[in-house]
């Protein structure tokens, strides 16, 4: 049973007809936003956390039918005007906070709903606040030192 739902997705109010069972995720890689990654597809890894209204969700657990009337950002929404990378975005690449990539998106969208809080959070609660991410690769302790660094930013 397909449901015509209206929704914002980085800035571009869309109409689009969704199978009432498929999940934020699947709809948003259907549609060519190929940064959400589905991993577990169970709400353990946190690779598919988008943004919906500002909050960090995972999207596989998220029916698409659920973001009506509601704005969805991903990371191709993150880049300025002029094309320049978001500060978070330049953070996790300044301090090496990617080797395979594959958890990034998802933590790069949880890293910008955190620094947009405008909180000084300690690595402790940093560490907590990331801890819906699995990755495979990095140890974490780069992705700490580039969520502080763009959090020391915008807190100037
Ligand atoms: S794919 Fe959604 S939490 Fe793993
Ligand atoms: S960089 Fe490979 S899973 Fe995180």
């Amino acid at each position: 049973m397909y449901q015509t739902v209206k929704m914002t997705i980085n800035g571009r109010a869309r109409e689009i007809p969704v199978d009432i069972r498929e999940s934020l995720a699947e709809l948003l890689r259907r549609l060519g936003f190929t940064s959400v990654k589905q991993g577990c597809q169970v709400g353990e890894c946190g690779a598919c956390t988008v943004l919906v209204d500002g909050h960090a969700v995972t999207s596989c657990l998220y029916l698409a039918v659920w973001a009506e009337g509601k704005s969805v950002l991903t990371v191709e929404g993150l880049r300025g005007d002029n094309g320049e990378l978001h500060p978070v975005q330049q953070a996790f690449i300044d301090e090496a906070a990617v080797q395979c990539g594959f958890c990034t998106p998802g933590l790069i969208m949880t890293a910008v709903e955190i620094v947009g809080r405008g909180i000084p959070y300690t690595r402790e609660e940093l560490r907590r606040l990331i801890s819906g991410h699995l990755c495979r690769c990095t140890g974490y302790e780069n992705i700490l030192n580039a969520i502080e660094k763009a959090l020391r930013q915008a807190n100037g």
